[in-house]
């Protein structure tokens, strides 16, 4: 048979995406079940997210504004910097893929630390490039001082996470100044912050606050997370305005809907609700951490809306026994266990069920 697609996609993982309700109807019977897989905030839309989403609908005959200029407008302000400099896409993770296009040709390399965000290995391979992949250290964070070394003349891009998803780690400033000083001036760093919002120790540095000004820092943050719009796709970036400019040139046209646009213009006016809805998130973060240490699970601390569980070569079957229990978490067969912090009632289901899994 001929062949239609690269070959060396066959060596690519897939993407698995946080399981849900309809999987667990399907294979196990189960009618009602939690879903702690896909670090959504559990709160339901931002209000007057649905109401802005409705209205725009009426327009979906026209085309999206291309260069989302009323949001970028919102975002400048909101961000203290020039819109030049943001370029909003079709979730962070489609921005994550554009920069890399926009930086990196078949055989350069990317830096990152490995466990890190799972799409990192499937957007370098997209392009051809070699991911150069640095473990983690005994506490689940980021090596800095091996990712520093990991850097050769090949190297196009590093992605540092912060928080670290799967695991949670974060990394403080003094640490993170010392690595960016170590990184060559021609070598774009790009500071994923997913999970900005939910951080709340003083010393994780906001990349934007703290390092925006530097040419060759880039950074990545989401709408999905803390502003609950997971299902709608939108993310956005910020670079110097020459990077953003060039970036915006391989964007795919209209990536981001109208619905998305107006949805995320409607969100970006509740803050307050915002911040209301990350602390109810944290402070069940640290709840459940605890719970989990008592249970002598040796869990991190996390600055994100999840805590991982390293539960090594245990982690599929503790996985399975909480889907048994109607809890579906996100397992990473050989390393450990991410669980999503939902309400406290949601959180308490956790908890049974892990202690359940645990003794079983
Ligand atoms: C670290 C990190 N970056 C980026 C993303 C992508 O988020 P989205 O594409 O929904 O904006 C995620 C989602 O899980 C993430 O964990």
């Amino acid at each position: 048979m001929t062949r239609l697609t690269r070959p060396d996609l066959d060596g690519l993982p897939a993407y698995v995406p946080g399981r849900n309700l309809a999987d667990l109807t399907r294979e196990l019977g189960i009618a009602e079940a939690v879903k702690l897989a896909s670090n959504e905030v559990p709160y339901g839309p931002l209000p007057g997210v649905v109401e802005a989403a409705a209205e725009a609908l009426g327009s979906v005959h026209r085309y999206p504004d291309l260069g989302a200029v009323a949001l970028r407008d919102a975002l400048a302000e909101r961000l203290s910097v020039s819109a030049d400099r943001i370029v909003t896409g079709c979730g962070s993770v489609a921005l994550a893929e554009i920069i890399v296009k926009a930086t990196c040709m078949p055989g350069d390399e990317i830096v990152y630390s490995w466990r890190s965000f799972e799409a990192y290995p499937i957007i370098a391979a997209g392009v051809g490039a070699t991911s150069v992949r640095v473990p983690n250290t005994p506490e689940h964070g980021h090596d800095l001082d091996a990712m520093a070394e990991a850097i050769t003349d090949r190297t196009r891009l590093v992605f540092v996470c912060n928080p670290n998803n799967p695991t949670g780690s974060s990394l403080r400033k003094a640490d993170l100044d010392r690595f960016l000083d170590a990184v060559p001036s021609d070598v774009l760093v790009v500071l994923d912050e997913a999970y900005r919002e939910m951080v709340t120790d003083p010393q994780v540095p906001d990349g934007l606050e703290t390092y925006g000004d530097r040419a060759n820092i880039l950074v990545l943050r989401t709408l999905s997370k803390a502003w609950g719009l997971a299902g709608l796709r939108m993310g956005y970036l910020v670079a110097q305005p020459g990077e953003a400019a060039a970036i915006r040139k391989v964007v795919t046209p209209f990536s981001t809907s109208l619905v998305a646009q107006a949805a995320a213009l409607a969100a970006l006016q509740q803050e307050d609700e915002v911040r209301r809805r990350c602390a109810l998130v944290t402070a069940e973060r640290e709840r459940v951490t605890e719970a989990l240490r008592k249970l002598s699970v040796d869990v991190p601390a996390s600055q994100a809306n999840f805590v991982w569980l390293p539960l090594g070569d245990r982690s599929a079957a503790f996985g399975q026994a909480c889907e048994s229990r109607g809890v579906i978490v996100r397992p990473f067969q050989p390393d450990g266990v991410r669980v999503t912090i939902g309400t406290p009632e949601e959180n308490d289901l956790f908890l049974a069920a892990a202690e359940a899994a645990l003794e079983g």
